[in-house]
């Protein structure tokens, strides 16, 4: 009898766990300047990934305006997600959890995201989970095909920050480094606006550098410690812009040169740390996320190092390294399988926690 019993838990307890994960997911991911759902099953398959992006709005302003950008997010989050479910071919009543952005980023278009996932769940009876944005980034790797195994050192590259994080399960990350000053990504986007190209810069300052030399211009290369793993990029850019202002009338000066000698500049410098963060880590794997994660020449330098000492490297498809509700579906999906579930006073925070430590 008592055999039979525990079959029977066992049975139960399958069930249970099998359940957690195939649990369909919803992503909602509002943090900046993005709209973002995405229907995720089981943790890695995507159904639909919706994103609708605000920069029409901010273009004229040669940045993100946080009133702007929650005034759009309120316009858009409802079509978002009707798309996000229509393209997934799934209903409100096939969906088994919520998961929502609730920091670091803009507070004001956080809260939109956050009061939206909160009406889903408590309409629909939905387990809730907030997830962190960064800990999303890092997550989108396992939506890929061939992820990574644990451990693995992160090199997450955005607008808003850029991190080391030694990787050792599905929800442990342990923070190895962060920049001092300016984000990798917002060094693009604001040489981007001195050299008059835009914004946001990433994307230009990429494809102009190809027709530039990045050896014309030694830009300042920030090592700081030289055994940390702490950044800094606001010295780069003000080198940058100094450097235009000073050679205001020479035509022998080639914006693309500029581009591709600053470019090179980061890189150098986001390559170095990361490769001495696995080395350090005695790591064989390394992940490289985030919106600057799109720039080809750190995806070529990123490959050519890692395969030199030895080690493999894994950087998402462009669309899963921005913005996108799929990684804070995914990350969601690993705080569920884990019992964690968020109340509705789940609340939005500005500031990454790790950054006040
Ligand atoms: O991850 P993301 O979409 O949003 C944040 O969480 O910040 O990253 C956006 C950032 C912007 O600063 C953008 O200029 C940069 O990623 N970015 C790039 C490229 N594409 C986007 N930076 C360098 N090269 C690119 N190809
Ligand atoms: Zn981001």
């Amino acid at each position: 009898m008592c055999f039979f019993a525990l079959i029977f838990q066992l049975i139960v307890n399958m069930l249970i766990l099998r359940k957690e994960f195939i649990m369909m997911v919803i992503g909602i991911e509002t943090s900046c300047d993005e709209t973002a759902a995405a229907v995720v099953s089981g943790g890695e398959v995507i159904l639909s990934d919706v994103v609708w992006s605000q920069i029409a709005t901010h273009h004229p302003y040669g940045g993100v305006v946080p009133e702007l950008a929650a005034r759009k997010h309120i316009e858009k989050i409802v079509p978002v997600f009707q798309e996000a479910l229509t393209r997934a071919d799934v209903g409100l009543d096939d969906l088994e959890a919520v998961a929502v952005t609730c920091g670091p980023g803009l507070v004001g278009a956080l809260l939109v995201g956050l009061c939206f996932a909160k009406a889903i769940a408590y309409a629909r009876g939905l387990p809730l989970i907030g997830v962190n944005h960064l800990e999303g980034h890092v997550a989108a790797v396992h939506l890929e095909p061939d992820p990574p195994p644990y451990p693995f050192v992160a090199l997450l590259a955005s607008g808003g920050h850029t991190n080391l994080y030694y990787v050792v399960g599905p929800t442990r990350l342990e923070h190895m480094g962060q920049t001092r000053d300016d984000a990798a990504g917002e060094a693009f986007d604001k040489v981007a606006k001195v050299l008059g190209l835009g914004y946001p810069g990433g994307h230009v300052i990429d494809e102009l550098s190809k027709d530039g030399d990045p050896e014309r211009i030694r830009f300042p290369r920030a090592f700081l410690d030289k055994t940390g793993f702490d950044f800094s990029f606001s010295g780069i850019k003000t080198a940058v812009a100094r450097y235009v202002s000073a050679k205001q009338g020479d035509d022998s000066i080639d914006v693309a040169d500029i581009a591709a000698s600053f470019q090179e500049a980061v890189i150098d410098v986001l390559v170095k740390k990361a490769i001495l963060a696995v080395e350090t880590k005695r790591c064989e794997h390394l992940v490289v996320v985030g919106g600057v994660a799109c720039n080809r020449r750190l995806r070529a330098c990123i490959e050519k190092e890692a395969a030199r000492v030895g080690i493999s490297a894994y950087i998402p498809k462009p669309e899963l390294c921005t913005d996108n509700g799929a990684m804070i579906a995914t990350m969601g999906h690993r705080h569920l399988s884990e019992g964690k579930r968020s109340s509705m006073d789940l609340d939005a925070f500005s500031r990454d926690w790790r950054a006040n430590t």
